[in-house]
């Protein structure tokens, strides 16, 4: 057991009446991965982390974490995964620190966990609202207290389900700092994101989900490099003039010294662009080659995952 997955999905389907959320999901995350799960809206990123955390039942295929099964062995596999769900779940009528407390209590842990407790009150900035009631708070405060929540029990494996989405650039700062820092300690880290830049920043293997299937699923590096275009801003000395027409079909602006092309990674290579403006007799005093980034790679796989 001691070399199984973080994460293991294998040909996980489920449906809702006829909207099929997961279609044969089967892939693993290594411990100790900082793992992307992008995709547009409804793609079913939700629904898996949930599956992943109990609370919703797939129609088939199994799912474990650290190598115990979810439904079969649900405690074992519930202790060692740590969510930050998308929604704000709460008790409203419990306090800040609480709330940590009791889910400390439901994973088995006592007063042993207070000085951890306190750590992560201080890194959500959570101190000065520890008696505070949950219904009392910000939505902000809410997703810091759903965070401490999701790490109280200090799991190996921590998915975070769109964490970002609405905060302040103040909690994103701590909050990327907290994750970075379990994932130096050696946990492993499940990010799902809309923000497709913080993804390019800290994951390190993506997984692109669409209509409940996966699209694609890569190291960053290896997806960047599957980016369709490269843009080429070139600097003349005068307007380029009788360029072939296989080249000015490609041309996306022209000025008196500037030409600005678009073309395809798997096609063109920059230099022979470049002999072919030589040729036509333009001189090129500079060049600038600017790639596809993760959003663009991703809006390429999911439209061509709808045709
Ligand atoms: N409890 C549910 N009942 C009915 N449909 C659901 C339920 N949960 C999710 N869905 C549907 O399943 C699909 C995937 O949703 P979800 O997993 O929330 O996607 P994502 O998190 O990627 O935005 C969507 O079409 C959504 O409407
Ligand atoms: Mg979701």
């Amino acid at each position: 057991m001691s070399k199984c997955p973080a994460v293991t999905i294998e040909n996980v389907h489920k449906s809702f009446g006829p909207v099929r959320a997961l279609r044969g999901l089967d892939f693993t995350i290594q411990r100790g991965e900082f793992f992307g799960l992008l995709g547009p809206n409804g793609a079913g990123k939700s629904t898996l982390i949930n599956a992943l955390a109990g609370l919703v039942r797939p129609d088939s295929g199994k799912l474990a974490v650290m190598g115990y099964d979810v439904e079969s062995e649900y405690r074992d596999a519930r202790k060692r995964l740590g969510v930050v769900p998308q929604e704000l779940v709460y008790d409203p009528f419990f306090q800040v620190r609480e709330t940590l407390r009791f889910q400390a209590g439901y994973f088995g842990l006592g007063r042993e966990v207070e000085p951890w407790i306190d750590e992560l009150l201080d890194a959500l900035d959570l101190m000065d609202k520890v008696d505070v009631n949950m219904r009392a708070l910000s939505g902000g405060m809410k997703r810091r207290v759903l965070i401490g929540q999701a790490l109280v029990h200090k799991p190996p494996v921590v998915i975070l389900d769109e964490p970002t989405a609405g905060v302040d650039v103040e909690l994103r700062r701590q909050l990327w700092s907290l994750v970075k820092r379990l994932h130096g300690d050696g946990h492993t880290i499940v990010l799902t994101t809309h923000y497709l830049e913080e993804a390019e920043e800290l994951c390190d293997r993506i997984a692109i989900l669409d209509h409940g299937g996966l699209v694609a699923l890569d190291t960053k590096a290896d997806l960047l490099a599957r980016g369709i275009s490269k843009t080429l801003h070139i600097h003349t000395s005068e307007r380029a003039r009788n360029l072939p027409p296989a080249l000015a079909d490609k041309i996306k602006r022209i000025t008196e010294d500037y030409i600005e092309l678009s073309f395809s990674l798997s096609e063109d290579s920059v230099m022979e662009v470049l002999d072919t403006i030589r040729d036509a007799g333009v001189h090129v005093i500079d060049i600038r080659v600017e790639e596809d980034d993760l959003e663009d790679v991703f809006v390429q796989l999911t439209r061509d995952a709808r045709q």
